[in-house]
């Protein structure tokens, strides 16, 4: 078996486990989601969701990760079939693969409009406004809306048509993501974590800090803040919002895609864990909740009141980061400048966490098909290329990638994973696992969490998606939704290909 690669110190794992985790869901998808549902009283079935789901989950993937590094193997095809012996294991696996390959499909193209618009806000291309046109905020993110219609193409409906200049962002973002990966585990990944995380953590310190103090004749900040923080408890009895709060914690923790359970299978045997994954954690909810919610709506709110901020949030996370924003910004002393810190910020959000879900494939090609880096890298990278197109073209399949695998499967993937490592692999031997090397030791009860209650919340909301939301989805039928959902399962099933070719080679070689 060829040596595996490790990370290289224990600072530089933890930043790159927060560069996963820290991401555009973290500045973008946290505000919006808070804002629709309930405003703060979203934030106790957050808290719930955190502590009895995802904290949880996240000593799990950790645990399970290490545990199949330990022994050659980087994702769950392999890794299921050593904790659970059962032939249907490798191929629960799959999803490992399947969850976090279709969101970087699109993830990658979100985060190279990231990078174009730091670019147009450096060199003075974003749209001109003046404040006295903030009459209406309508009229005033007009031509910001147009700027981001024209940069995506996104109004056709037969195919998008994206600007030259989107393609070109989108190819160096791609560039970026394999210069980085290409140089592995260490020298790569873990290196541009130590420098980006810090830069992004003092970008966004210094954002809130500018909006924070944002008065105009409209409103301030700290209504903004009221109005994300001030329960709506009539909210707090709909499972719309439960629902929602335990969909974002696991997005923005990177749980139930794979993309942990990679990371910690570079960690050796009786490095610490239990500390490590807490300690990552915690920076991910300072980001979220301390910095990602105290700058996009604060400053909508002070900028166009209250009721527009709750407008424009609940008209989505790209509204809120490429029109919104952007328009606050275009006003105030320094724009550009401004504007570009939280481009970049959202830049490096962005690549921290592209790189996390495109290397479980490339794991798993080098693990399971002995494929030296730089030929797993390119032909992940190549792969992803190509697939990207469709949702940089075609109408509405990044909604329904999103939808399947970034929403659904993640769900449903979690379930299979603490399920396997706590009923299929055995209980008290997955609790010791976890708790090897530790620097902190986890209280007792997280193992009766483990073992009943976070495999319990999980089901409950894999049969809510299951006989609730999912034929409410189903139902829409157009032909490019067809088409995605066909590519869909032509992934699926492509890597189950792959999943079933390398569980015959693993069977030659015990033979
Ligand atoms: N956690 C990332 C975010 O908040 C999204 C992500 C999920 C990244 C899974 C990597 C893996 O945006």
């Amino acid at each position: 078996m060829p040596q595996r690669e490790h990370w290289g110190t224990r600072i530089g794992l933890i930043l790159a486990m927060a560069g996963n985790a820290v991401g555009l869901g973290n500045f973008l998808r946290f505000p919006t989601q808070a804002a629709q549902n309930g405003g703060g009283v979203f934030m106790i079935p957050y808290m719930i969701s955190l502590l009895l789901i995802a904290i949880p989950l996240m000593w799990v993937e950790w645990g399970m990760g290490r545990y199949g590094g330990v022994r050659g193997h980087g994702t769950t095809p392999a890794i299921f079939g050593l904790l659970w012996k059962n032939r249907l294991s490798r191929y629960i696996g799959i999803l490992g693969l399947f969850v976090p390959f279709v969101v970087a499909c699109y993830y990658v193209y979100i985060e190279s409009w990231t990078l174009g618009y730091a670019f147009f806000a450096l060199s003075g291309k974003l749209p001109k406004v003046s404040a006295e046109m903030v009459t209406s905020s309508e009229a005033y993110l007009e031509p910001f809306k147009k700027f981001l219609l024209h940069y995506t193409g996104m109004g056709a409906a037969d195919l998008y048509h994206p600007s030259l200049a989107a393609y070109i962002f989108f190819l160096l973002t791609m560039l970026l993501n394999y210069a980085i990966l290409v140089r592995g585990i260490s020298g790569g990944i873990e290196r541009f974590a130590k420098v980006a995380m810090p830069i992004l953590f003092g970008l966004a310190i210094l954002l809130m800090i500018r909006v924070i103090t944002l008065e105009t004749p409209h409103g301030s900040a700290v209504d903004g803040l009221n109005f994300l923080w001030r329960p709506d408890w009539s909210q707090l009895g709909n499972p719309k919002v439960w629902l929602a709060a335990a969909g974002q914690v696991f997005f923005t923790l990177s749980l139930g895609f794979g993309a942990i359970i990679t990371y910690a299978s570079y960690l050796k045997r009786n490095d610490d864990l239990t500390l490590s994954a807490l300690t990552a954690s915690s920076l991910n909810e300072f980001a979220e909740i301390v910095l990602g919610g105290s700058i996009a709506i604060p400053a909508a709110a002070a900028f166009f009141g209250v009721a527009a901020a709750q407008m424009i949030a609940a008209s989505g996370a790209f509204n809120l980061a490429f029109v919104s924003l952007p328009a606050i910004f275009a006003n105030l002393p320094a724009g550009w400048l401004l504007g570009f810190f939280w481009f970049i910020l959202l830049f490096f959000a962005g690549i921290t966490s592209s790189v996390a879900i495109t290397q479980p494939v490339i794991a798993f090609l080098e693990d399971e098909f002995g494929l030296s880096r730089r030929k797993a890298v390119t032909a992940t990278m190549l792969a992803l290329f190509l697939l990207a197109h469709f949702a940089i073209l075609l109408p509405k399949a990044l909604d329904e990638m999103d939808f399947w695998a970034g929403t659904f499967f993640v769900v449903v993937f979690a379930l299979c994973e603490v399920t396997i490592f706590f009923w299929g692999f055995n209980p008290s031997a997955a609790w010791r696992e976890i708790n090897r090397g530790g620097l902190i030791k986890l209280p007792r009860i997280f193992f009766f969490i483990m073992r009943y209650v976070t495999p319990f919340f999980l089901l409950i909301i894999t049969g809510w998606w299951l006989f609730k939301e999912l034929p409410k989805y189903l139902q829409e039928t157009s032909p490019t939704i067809w088409v995605t959902r066909l590519l869909l399962v032509g992934i699926f099933l492509g890597f189950g290909v792959l999943v079933y070719i390398s569980g015959r080679k693993e069977k030659g070689h015990e033979r």
